[in-house]
């Protein structure tokens, strides 16, 4: 099965970083193969500001682009916000949703993600739906419930067609660089319950195919093998790692 590696550049980057980086990063791949072996689905979700310029430098090579957030409307008058439709002129593929430092600062709702991730798929985006406990979630125990809260609020009356996916992005708060990274044995049992949890909204085939389990929180060049020994998950969504090609490609080859 095709696994997946997706940069979260997050607000780190100036646009002109941006746009470097990435020329740096699609040269990389080539020189790795990776454009041809064709297993690995490269996604680079960037700021908004870049996206006109990145789906340029992008066009004739086989990375994807994702941005990091989308608007739950198609169009009207809300001021600041950035729709699914103008997301998809540019060329954007995928769209990271409920990303736990949204849900921290903008006090991003399940409510809201859900919407977020039915409107994506509506005008065909890959949406990353992000899911995670903090730190005080897992002190006193409340991993299982925080995540069954997160996954069944924001699928609900989630549908997919059959050429959809949609990625779901496990992100213990607590394992956010600069924190370390979580054990792969505690990643484990969370991919386990979401994968269990899965099977409430979808048919075994769609649960199999279409929905793609990945880890996030400090992955890197040096443990990126060990979580993708663990059962169910088909990649890594990546933030300090993917900010520069020496930290990034590792992790390709790592995975290829
Ligand atoms: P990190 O970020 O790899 O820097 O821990 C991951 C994320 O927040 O998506």
């Amino acid at each position: 099965m095709k696994k997946y590696l997706m940069a979260n550049w997050k607000m780190q980057l100036l646009n002109t970083e941006a746009i470097e980086l990435a020329g740096e990063l699609v040269m990389g791949l080539e020189q790795l193969g990776v454009d041809k072996t064709n297993n690995i689905e490269t996604v680079f979700c960037a700021q908004y500001t870049a996206l006109p310029q990145l789906s340029k430098v992008l066009v004739n090579s086989k990375i994807k682009l994702g941005a990091q957030d989308v608007f739950y409307h198609e169009k009207g008058q809300y001021t600041g916000e950035v729709s699914p439709l103008q997301l998809k002129e540019l060329g954007v593929e995928y769209v990271i949703i409920g990303h736990s430092e949204r849900r921290k600062f903008l006090k991003e709702t399940d409510e809201e993600v859900n919407r977020k991730i039915k409107i994506s798929l509506e005008h065909g985006l890959t949406p990353i739906f992000c899911v995670g406990e903090t730190a005080e979630e897992r002190r006193s125990n409340k991993t299982e419930v925080t995540i069954i809260r997160q996954i069944t609020r924001g699928l609900e009356d989630v549908e997919l067609k059959d050429d959809q996916k949609i990625i779901i992005a496990y992100e213990p708060v607590w394992a956010i660089s600069p924190a370390p990274p979580a054990k792969p044995e505690e990643v484990s049992v969370v991919i386990k319950l979401i994968r269990h949890l899965l099977k409430d909204f979808f048919a075994p085939k769609v649960c199999q195919e279409q929905i793609i389990t990945v880890y996030g929180g400090s992955a890197s060049g040096e443990n990126v093998k060990s979580f993708m020994q663990v059962d169910g998950i088909g990649g890594a969504l990546v933030g300090g790692a993917s900010l520069t090609k020496d930290k990034f490609l590792p992790m390709i080859e790592e995975m290829n």
